[in-house]
């Protein structure tokens, strides 16, 4: 018999369950159905928020990530609130150390006041002090517990396999679909939102595909005495402090699908270019290594808004900006979910554009 819902949302990671939180605050019934929470790039990622040191230019993807930014704080305390867990969020600034001369760039000795100890190669570079991060692993289990809060359903474990559209071709405008086809049979709902990232080709041809990222982190054993204040963004890597002494250091950048595992290369590539970057690291405990797929899209903008079927949103292809992205795309794609009118904001994202 199949399950019937109001809004199904097709995806279980930091995107899907940013957008049921924003949906069930206003007063929508929502569903989430969830494949696998573990492997969602939310896990993955390092957390930064950094459009400034990420170098976006200028560009609708720029104001979207910049409007994310401003709605990170008030965004997390309602989370916290919420659920009485801490997500980890830091306004640390990120400072960005360049090993060749870039226009208006801070010398080595500015640098340095910011930041002690950095590699000998890094000549000067930018400060960005309304960057910051907030620590992914512990904001996904706060979204996990303030949906369970709210009373959103969560059903783990369900892969989509098809969307049913009553209709022989798939995409086809003016259609809607009428049921979902999963590994636990038929679903059915009012309205469905696509937030599968990497994997949304699974369901439709829109263009996101994984961009394989490793990772590492390592451990000051001194908790009273952090040696890294702030973000570090360098030329060939990452390294972002958390307050609790663990130290994450990212990332690659591979087109390989989704070949899983961590590489001898990858790991010495992201050792050796953090060693060159910040010298200590060398001495902390290693701790951890793992890995992720990242949803590129060919623009690196994500996919949101309509789609061909009148009945499906897309949030997804959020790229390198994921959990900088979340309330935004939070509150837009509820938004326009709930009221079905046109969002400006959300023009430059539409998939269309793709032709
Ligand atoms: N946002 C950093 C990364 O995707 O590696």
């Amino acid at each position: 018999m199949a399950r019937n819902c109001e809004i199904l949302i097709i995806g279980g990671g930091i995107i899907g369950l940013a957008i049921a939180i924003e949906l069930k605050s206003q007063g929508a019934a929502v569903t989430i159905l969830c494949r696998n929470f573990a492997e969602a790039a939310t896990h993955a990622a390092a957390g930064m928020l950094a459009p400034q040191a990420e170098e976006i230019p200028p560009s609708p993807m720029l104001d979207l990530c910049l409007e994310s930014r401003a709605l990170y704080p008030d965004w997390i305390h309602k989370l916290e609130s919420l659920t009485g867990l801490n997500a980890g969020y830091w306004a640390c600034g990120i400072l960005a150390p360049r090993y060749q001369h870039s226009e208006k760039m801070l010398d080595r000795a500015s640098l340095l006041i910011h930041q002690p100890d950095l590699g000998e190669e890094a000549i000067g570079g930018f400060w960005f002090p309304q960057d910051g991060q907030v620590d992914n692993r512990a904001l996904a289990k706060v979204l996990w517990m303030a949906a369970q809060e709210l009373g959103i359903e969560i059903h783990t474990g369900i892969h989509v396999d098809a969307f049913g559209t009553g209709e022989p071709a798939r995409f086809k405008s003016d259609s809607s679909i009428t049921h979902l086809e999963t590994n636990q049979g038929i679903w059915k709902a009012d309205r469905y939102i696509l937030a599968t990232g990497a994997w949304s080709q699974d369901l439709l041809p829109i263009p996101v595909f994984p961009r394989k990222g490793q990772m590492l982190s390592v451990r000051v054993l001194d908790r009273e005495n952090l040696p890294l204040k702030q973000v570090l963004y360098g030329e060939e890597s990452y390294i972002v402090p958390r307050q609790d002494g663990r130290i994450i250091v990212g990332a690659t950048s591979e087109n390989v699908g989704f070949q899983a595992g961590n590489t001898a290369i990858g790991v010495h590539q992201l050792l050796s270019a953090a060693i060159r970057l910040y010298p200590p690291i060398q001495h902390f405990t290693l701790e951890e290594t793992w890995y992720g797929f990242r949803p590129a899209t060919p623009d690196e903008f994500p996919i949101l808004g309509s789609s061909p079927y009148g009945n499906l949103t897309l949030a997804a292809g959020h790229y390198r900006n994921g959990i900088l992205l979340a309330p935004v795309t939070a509150s837009t794609i509820a938004q326009f979910v709930l009221t079905e009118k046109p969002d400006p904001r959300l023009e430059a994202f539409h998939w269309s554009r793709y032709g």
